[in-house]
């Protein structure tokens, strides 16, 4: 496995490996990473139809998805639904894996580094649904341009969500949740979809809870869930 920063000079900011993984994980990944994993070479477009065993309804992309709770449960809940996960943490995808293992999971694919890398090297309108569920922080000012959710990194989801397409964001860090909703406001590409003003303080029955969501609420910290719909390029035009 290549090592990030040897990768296009991209730097993911944050742990890869905490512990050195069990025997049965590290074997069970491995067989999955021969699998399921996407790896590129370089200037290489995904062929987003070859990914799959069989053609899905719909492609849905997860950035960060940690140890995969949320992942797991919408490919368990949309098995038409090809997900492509990316997740640079090594513990985190083999938890991933293991989950994936004993739900019997086929629909997901999983990219082990960092989502920036893979979402250069897809076509334009191939993601039908993207999900960036508590993304680190980074309170400090001097490292806000370490958020994954930046006006670069929005331009290119952009690019890759079809017409329509939903973005959801949860955060439980007020002030990343400001920015969030600065960054897509400014951005004529998407609306954010709010039927009722209280609506993004309750997370949706679509939308599974995940590993930190529950630490937050555990230290009393409450989360926002933002949808955001990519608009009509025709509309736009
Ligand atoms: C705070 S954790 C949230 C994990 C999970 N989404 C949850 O809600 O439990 C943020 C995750 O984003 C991952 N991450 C950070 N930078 C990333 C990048 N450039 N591409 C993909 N994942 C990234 C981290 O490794 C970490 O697992």
């Amino acid at each position: 496995m290549k090592d990030l920063e040897d990768i296009q000079g991209s730097r993911v900011y944050g742990r890869r490996l905490a512990k050195p993984l069990k025997k049965t994980s590290a074997a069970r990944l491995e067989k999955y990473f021969s699998l399921y994993s996407i790896s590129l070479e370089q200037n290489e477009t995904i062929d987003v139809s070859q990914l799959f065993d069989h053609e899905p309804k719909e492609v849905w992309l997860e950035i960060g998805f940690g140890k995969g709770e949320h992942l797991i449960e919408q490919a368990k809940a949309n098995p038409d639904v090809g997900f492509i996960g990316c997740e640079p943490f090594v513990n985190g995808v083999s938890g991933m894996v293991d989950h994936m293992d004993r739900e019997g999971l086929s629909n997901i694919r999983f990219f082990m580094n960092d989502a920036r890398l893979l979402m250069d090297a897809l076509p334009d309108g191939v993601i039908s649904r993207a999900f960036i569920l508590f993304p680190d922080p980074w309170p400090k000012k001097r490292h806000h341009k370490r958020r994954i959710v930046s006006v670069g990194n929005l331009k290119v989801l952009s690019r890759l969500l079809k017409d329509n397409a939903e973005l959801r964001i949860g955060t439980d860090h007020h002030d990343y949740c400001r920015w969030i909703l600065a960054r897509l406001m400014e951005n004529p590409d998407f609306n954010w979809k709010s039927d009722h003003p209280d609506d993004w303080h309750n997370r949706p029955d679509d939308w599974p809870s995940t590993r930190y969501e529950k630490k937050a609420l555990k230290q009393g910290r409450k989360s926002s869930y933002m949808t955001f719909i990519r608009t009509s390029r025709k509309a736009t035009k």
